[in-house]
């Protein structure tokens, strides 16, 4: 199974492909957690990154596309795999195809930019294993201290007001046309995003089955 998870920046995707990647099995691949991880051991993509996320904006295509390329070619993504955050252009989803790369389905994560702001501000991360919390729809057990590992939970430097806004205006202007482009291929499916983790969960196993 080859899936996308499409939305704008806070819609839910990597919440949501925890689920898919133990339901199904498959790894999901998050460009923004490879970046994340590079810009914290200062790797030659992490240097070229870090800036563009800073700000808010999308890294280059050449980059990512690298990048990609090389996850989807690890051992774990044979059998299948969640693409998270990738593609987030044109040229992205257009990389993908020349490499041969067959996409099952699209999901598409739909919340309003309101919702968006909302999830964001109060997104808090572990700064130790990276797992995401909320500090009112998913609250850790202790204040600011992550119930995985016991790290500390901080907040992700592109969640500053700022920075969300930037990251939003990205979204719509680069990668909203990806609709269009997975609808006309008949592989995108609309998942109303803005309610609960677990009817949205429900959503995407609904139309996951459909596939099998
Ligand atoms: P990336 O890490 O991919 O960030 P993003 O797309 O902005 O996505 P997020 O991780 O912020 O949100 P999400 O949709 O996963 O939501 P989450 O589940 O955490 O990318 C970061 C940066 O890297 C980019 O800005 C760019 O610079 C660069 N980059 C990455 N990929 C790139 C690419 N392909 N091309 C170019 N540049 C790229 O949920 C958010 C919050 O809401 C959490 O607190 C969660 O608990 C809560 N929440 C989730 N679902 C619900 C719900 N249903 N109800 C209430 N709260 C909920």
């Amino acid at each position: 199974m080859k899936l996308i998870l499409l939305g704008a920046p806070g819609a839910g995707k990597g919440t949501q492909a925890e689920f898919i990647e133990k339901k199904y099995d498959i790894p999901s691949l998050s460009t923004g957690n490879i970046l994340r991880e590079a810009v914290k051991n200062g790797t030659p993509v992490g240097l070229k990154a870090k800036a563009y996320m800073d700000a808010g904006g999308l890294v280059p295509d050449d980059v990512i596309i690298g990048v990609i390329k090389e996850r989807m070619q690890a051992p774990d993504a044979q059998k299948g795999f969640i693409l998270d955050g990738v593609p987030r252009t044109l040229a992205q989803a257009e990389a993908l195809e020349s490499m041969g790369v067959d996409i099952d389905l699209v999901l598409d994560i739909e919340v309003s930019d309101e919702n968006i702001i909302e999830r964001l501000s109060g997104r808090r991360v572990c700064e130790k294993c990276g797992a995401s919390y909320h500090t009112v729809f998913k609250p850790s057990q202790k204040p600011e201290v992550c119930d995985r590992c016991g790290g500390r939970l901080i907040i992700r430097k592109d969640d500053e007001p700022e920075t969300i806004k930037a990251r939003l205006a990205a979204y719509h202007e680069q990668t909203e046309p990806l609709i269009d482009f997975y609808k006309q291929r008949g592989k995108l499916v609309e998942i109303e995003g803005s309610y609960s983790v677990e009817k949205t969960t429900e959503r995407i196993f609904q139309a996951l089955e459909a596939l099998r």
